[in-house]
């Protein structure tokens, strides 16, 4: 989009460097307006609504639980956390957006709540492309490995799961009895009239993305810079999408919502203090405090 002579840097994300990672490339295909694919990825509580509670449990059992959640607007990057409580263990799950389109999140499998993880990453690393007006193409990597999805899932079959939490070609009846993210998008109509929605509290990060690239829009309009994803780093962008699930049980002396949020807090707080280390170098940095916080709420 916009003049050739104008193509900006191509951003170099730390995602496509992830030792142990297998990634293989898809593309799939919605034919609806891109934003009404985008909107996922700052809708954190559509997981348990949409992939767990209505259609058919798509991904793991702790999807159904509803979370505590929280959103972080930072200029051209949006985060959303749903923290999710599973018996004893909190399970921090961290959705990403980096204007305009990049997207990423925690795994669709190998993260439950069930068990230990720390700064799990993302099962996909993708751009929800606009071909046109009612068209979008989603070109992307799905993530196999110890800190993506488990390598089963590396079938055309399962990445398609990973996108949308069900196969794209399947039957009428079977899209109306469990839908997915397709039927979802696509089922608003090839492109939604925002008037006609009735947005709350749960839907502050799709609000905020729409504000902003309303905001970024006039910019360009008005023939001032974009701000770019290569303005975020110097090297490797770092990325957050991903999942972190520590043992803090539940106790009577905070209410439980309270006592994830702070979990929460604390845990993007950690990552955020890491945002200039890259590599193996952040990944350690993060773990370790995430390990020494899950000791700390003890305390608490
Ligand atoms: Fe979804």
């Amino acid at each position: 989009m916009g003049p050739s002579a104008e193509i900006p840097a191509f951003p170099i994300y730390d995602a496509y460097e992830i030792p142990g990672m297998t990634m293989t490339p898809y593309i799939s295909h919605f034919p609806c307006n891109w934003l009404q694919v985008l909107d996922a990825i700052v809708d954190p509580v559509h997981t348990s609504f949409l992939h767990s509670r209505v259609s058919r449990l798509q991904f793991s059992e702790g999807f159904g639980e509803l979370g505590e959640i929280e959103f972080y607007d930072q200029g051209i990057r949006l985060f959303a956390t749903n923290t999710r409580r599973v018996g004893d263990n909190v399970w921090i799950r961290v959705n990403e957006l980096i204007f305009p389109n990049f997207t990423q999140a925690g795994a669709a499998y190998a993260a439950d709540g069930t068990r230990q993880r720390y700064f799990g990453r993302s099962s996909f690393t993708r751009w929800v492309v606009p071909v046109d007006d009612t068209d979008t193409r989603v070109i992307a990597w799905a993530n196999f490995g110890e800190r993506g999805d488990p390598h089963e899932w590396n079938t055309p079959e399962g990445i398609d799961q990973i996108e949308q939490g069900e196969v794209f070609d399947r039957p009428y009846e079977q899209r109306q009895r469990h839908p997915g993210d397709l039927e979802a998008t696509t089922g608003m109509g090839p492109v939604t009239i925002h008037k006609l929605e009735h947005l709350m509290a749960t839907d502050k990060g799709v609000a905020a993305l729409r504000r902003k690239l309303r905001r970024y829009i006039k910019r360009v309009a008005a023939g001032e810079e974009a701000e770019q994803p290569t303005d975020l780093a110097t090297g490797p962008i770092p990325t957050y999408g991903g999942d972190t699930v520590m043992t803090v049980p539940a106790r009577n002396s905070i209410p439980d919502g309270e006592l994830r949020r702070r979990v929460a807090a604390k845990a993007m707080e950690h990552q955020f203090a890491a945002d200039k280390l890259v590599g193996e170098e952040r990944d350690r940095y993060v773990i370790e405090r995430l390990k020494a916080l899950e000791i700390e709420t003890r305390d608490w």
